[in-house]
């Protein structure tokens, strides 16, 4: 066992799992084996721990922020708690801006890493609202925005760590990538380094369907397309349904102990489809965040 200097030092190196009941006799007669990277144990709990910790560094090393500036960021949730936490480390203000509707959890964990938060009201327009809101503060000199949505070093984190991890966990022999799309900072990273290791690699990105609410994820209408997001870099879509997402992290939880979120469920549902259509494939999903991030909710109760 060693020690680490800071808490920063604990990001990443997270464990990829294999899944045992849910794949099926038919996964296993067609020679699938689906995996799990369990995002969820970042030390703030989720993927983004990792885009936070690069935009944050980055932006200190180019001379752009430094310690007790004050940053911005719209954020449907996960973003906003990995920034508060890197914040807190690296001596940063940070003010999150976010929908009201979103979950008690996220809001508490924020405050508690010491963040100020701004809830926009859900029914005038969500993220849209939020982002609009971030940028209108930054050019009224309250503070310095990082937009995760455009920003390089969202993707580049998963180009240095959770590509380079995966290729090697599987030892090489990942077939199929599969992941919710947000930002897209995490199909676009991992998905661009894992596809020029080898070509073939095929990157799947779970979208929800029309309608569905899925916590961090979203089918974003053109001008709001996030500006990191290279079409060429997703080979297929899947649309996912949110009653099918709630259903499978229910299962996640019961069938394979592994509690994940919703968009990790929904990838894992677009897994499963993948795993439907293929022969001899190592299909690793995301598991984003951890499934008590969403127990106000309600979805795990029934
Ligand atoms: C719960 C959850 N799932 C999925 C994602 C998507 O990740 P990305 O923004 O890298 O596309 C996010 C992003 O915030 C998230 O919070």
């Amino acid at each position: 066992m060693s020690t680490y200097q800071t808490i920063e030092d604990t990001i990443g190196g997270t464990p990829l799992v294999r899944l045992q009941r849910i794949p099926g006799q038919e996964a296993t007669d067609r020679g699938n084996v689906i995996l799990a990277k369990l995002e969820g144990n970042n030390p703030a709990g989720s993927v983004k721990d990792r885009a936070a910790m690069s935009m944050i560094r980055r932006a200190e090393e180019r001379g752009d922020i430094r310690p007790g500036d004050t940053l911005i960021e719209a954020t449907s949730g996960n973003t906003g708690i990995a920034l508060a936490m890197v914040a807190a480390i690296r001596g940063y203000k940070m003010i999150l801006i976010m929908p009201d509707n979103l979950s008690l959890e996220r809001r508490a964990s924020m405050t508690a890493y010491g963040a100020q938060l701004i809830l926009t009201p859900a029914k005038d327009g969500g993220m849209e609202y939020a982002r609009d809101l971030a940028m209108k503060m930054q050019a009224e000199g309250k503070g310095r925005v990082l937009d995760q949505f455009a920003n390089e070093d969202n993707p580049q984190a998963h180009i240095e760590s959770t590509g380079p991890e995966l290729w090697t966990q599987t030892q090489g022999r990942i077939t199929h990538f599969v992941s919710a799309m947000g930002t897209t900072g995490t199909i676009m990273g991992t998905g661009s380094y894992l596809r020029s290791m080898n070509p073939d690699i095929v990157v799947v990105g779970a979208q929800p369907a029309e309608g569905s609410q899925i916590p961090g994820i979203r089918k974003w209408p053109e001008e709001y397309q996030p500006r990191i997001y290279k079409p060429e870099w997703v080979n297929q879509f899947e649309t996912i349904e949110q009653s099918e997402a709630e259903q499978m992290a229910r299962r996640l939880a019961a069938e394979e102990g592994i509690f994940g979120g919703i968009s990790s469920a929904g990838a894992l549902v677009a897994a499963l489809r993948v795993s439907a259509r293929t022969e001899q494939a190592t299909i690793v999903f995301i598991v984003c965040d951890r499934g008590d991030r969403y127990l106000s909710t309600g979805v795990f109760n029934q």
